[in-house]
């Protein structure tokens, strides 16, 4: 299989940092035009809000990946602190969720660690990857 091949499965995440005060409204308004999105295309993946900074994980083929990375990246909502990486998978970790959405009492509930976390970034955004990795991966229903 060619490295560019439009059809292979990639993974890719990023870390970003709100550009304006995302209220409840704001972020459901954006989750809403996003997972529908996504369950149209096959992407895959989870949000995580806090402190006014966005990490995202999303998975699909790398032509819908790359599509809606494009739009990511220019939206004014936000400003991409750093990409972490584009990495082709055999398989997918979030096969369930369209995009699940973390934020505030999801995460305090589910990953209170997390709080608070996000002030070092972009420093830490690996650790920050693999802290939404195993978070992920231990509540996939
Ligand atoms: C942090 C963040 C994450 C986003 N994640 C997605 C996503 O996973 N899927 C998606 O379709 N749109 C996502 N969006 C929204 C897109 O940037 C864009 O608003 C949406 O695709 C609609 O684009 P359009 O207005 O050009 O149609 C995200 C936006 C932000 C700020």
């Amino acid at each position: 299989m060619s490295s560019d091949d439009p059809n292979q499965l990639v993974e890719f995440s990023y870390v970003s940092k709100a550009t304006q005060d995302m209220g409840l409204s704001s972020l459901v308004r954006l989750f809403d035009v996003a997972h529908k999105w996504n369950q149209g295309h096959e992407l895959t993946g989870v949000l995580f809000y806090e402190n006014g900074h966005f990490s995202q994980i999303l998975e699909g083929k790398r032509k819908d990946v790359l599509f809606i990375w494009e739009k990511i990246q220019k939206d004014y909502r936000h400003t991409i602190l750093h990409r972490i990486e584009l990495d082709e998978i055999d398989q997918r970790l979030f096969p369930n969720w369209a995009l699940r959405f973390y934020g505030g009492n999801q995460i305090a509930k589910d990953v209170p660690h997390l709080i608070g976390f996000l002030d070092g970034l972009p420093d830490n955004d690996v650790e920050l990857l693999r802290i939404m990795r195993s978070v992920a991966k231990g509540n996939q229903d």
